[in-house]
């Protein structure tokens, strides 16, 4: 196996400007793969898929095997965080995550820390097994959502909202919801510390709901929870490289970028390119943005956006990617078209 210093991933995320990005995509093992389909027809619930290392392992590889992205994301989902703490959490067919909601302090009085490393063991057991089976060139990526994105589902019971009662918990009871939020902290903290150990050599932090909050409230549920977060991991693992994605932010990825000392900032496609260009990119190495729709729509438009991004951010440290997952409906060639474009990709040629 390669060394993780070697990999195309490990050395952007540490600052090489290199002259073909590194890329994966989020969401790259999914529904839109009709192999994807198949196996998850195996499971009897979306957590139980995740948690059966036989059939995660396989998901998380099919994607490599189609695009040879130099990145593989351990298949897993963010909720396992609430369920380990023992939340009541569910997929339903067509309707997505639904949680038992916690809704003040009280909730939290059934939520047990202790119980987090006999629940996630299948999750590192899938990142040690990764670790031997994939390609020696592509780096292993482990992940868990931001303690922001987790409490809004764990409070709303679901997403897909203006996520009110979160934000309303949080302005009357800051210290209530505090203690959730500092739960989460040590919680997620503690997972992704191993899952370095069982093998993940770059970590992404998802804070899909970071763009609903006003600014004070995103720098005391976003920036400073991601801040301790990195620094927790890091007084263990110094080296590991740390991805956030606080997913909408607009013009506050840069004090985020700042504040938090990430390795990587994963920008959703509403940011300007020459904005992440000039502002962005001399603080860290970006990741983007390629807007999803974009894959759906295929063709022409898609080619131009692809070459556009890689023509203005490939000359600093940059990682292609989405701006936000795969949608389920995206034609799997349109993909590995984009792949493509990606892995024959010489700076300097348009
Ligand atoms: O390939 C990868 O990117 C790794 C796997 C991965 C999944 N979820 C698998 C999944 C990752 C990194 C996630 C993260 C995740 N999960 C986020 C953060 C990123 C984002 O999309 O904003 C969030 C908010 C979730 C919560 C979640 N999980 C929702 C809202 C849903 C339902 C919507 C949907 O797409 O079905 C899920 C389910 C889910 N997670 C699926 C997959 C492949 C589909 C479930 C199925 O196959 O039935």
């Amino acid at each position: 196996m390669k060394s993780g210093s070697e990999k195309l991933l490990i050395r952007a995320l540490k600052g090489e400007t290199l002259s073909r990005p590194p890329f994966w995509f989020m969401r790259q093992a999914g529904r839109y793969l009709p192999e994807y389909r198949e196996i998850r027809k195996t499971a009897k619930n979306f957590l139980n898929f995740c948690y059966t290392p036989d059939l995660a392992v396989e998901v998380t590889l099919q994607p490599l095997r189609r695009l040879q992205a130099d990145a593989a994301i351990m298949f897993s989902d963010i909720l396992v965080i609430p369920d380990a703490l023992g939340q009541d959490v569910a997929f339903r067919e067509g309707e997505g995550p639904v949680l038992e909601p916690i809704r003040n302090v009280q909730g939290l009085a059934d939520l047990d820390m202790g119980r987090l490393d006999d629940h996630l063991a299948p999750v590192y057991e899938v990142l040690s097994r990764l670790h031997k089976e994939i390609p020696e060139e592509t780096a292993l990526i482990g992940f868990a959502g931001a303690p922001w994105t987790i409490a809004i589902y764990m409070v709303e019971g679901k997403g897909g909202t203006e996520c009110g009662l979160a934000r309303t918990w949080a302005y009357q009871d800051p210290d209530g919801f505090g203690q959730l939020m500092d739960l989460l902290i040590k919680s997620i903290s503690h997972y992704l510390i191993k899952q370095v150990e069982a093998g993940a050599e770059a970590l992404q932090l998802f804070d899909s709901w970071a763009g609903v909050l006003s600014e004070q409230q995103f720098r005391r549920w976003v920036i400073e929870p991601n801040r301790q977060i990195v620094e927790n991991v890091r007084a263990v693992h110094p080296d590991i490289p740390i991805i956030g994605f606080p997913r909408n932010a607009g013009e506050l990825y840069e004090d985020f970028v700042r504040e938090t000392g990430v390795n990587g900032v994963s920008l959703d496609h509403t940011v300007s390119l020459n904005w992440a260009k000039k502002k962005v990119q001399p603080l860290t190495t970006v990741q983007g943005n390629l807007d999803n729709h974009l894959l759906l729509a295929g063709g022409q438009v898609m080619e131009d956006a692809v070459t556009s991004l890689l023509s203005t951010l490939n000359e600093g440290p940059f990682v292609f990617n989405l701006g936000h997952g795969i949608l389920p409906p995206t034609p799997p060639e349109n993909v590995e078209r984009v792949a493509e474009m990606i892995r024959t990709w010489e700076n300097g040629t348009a």
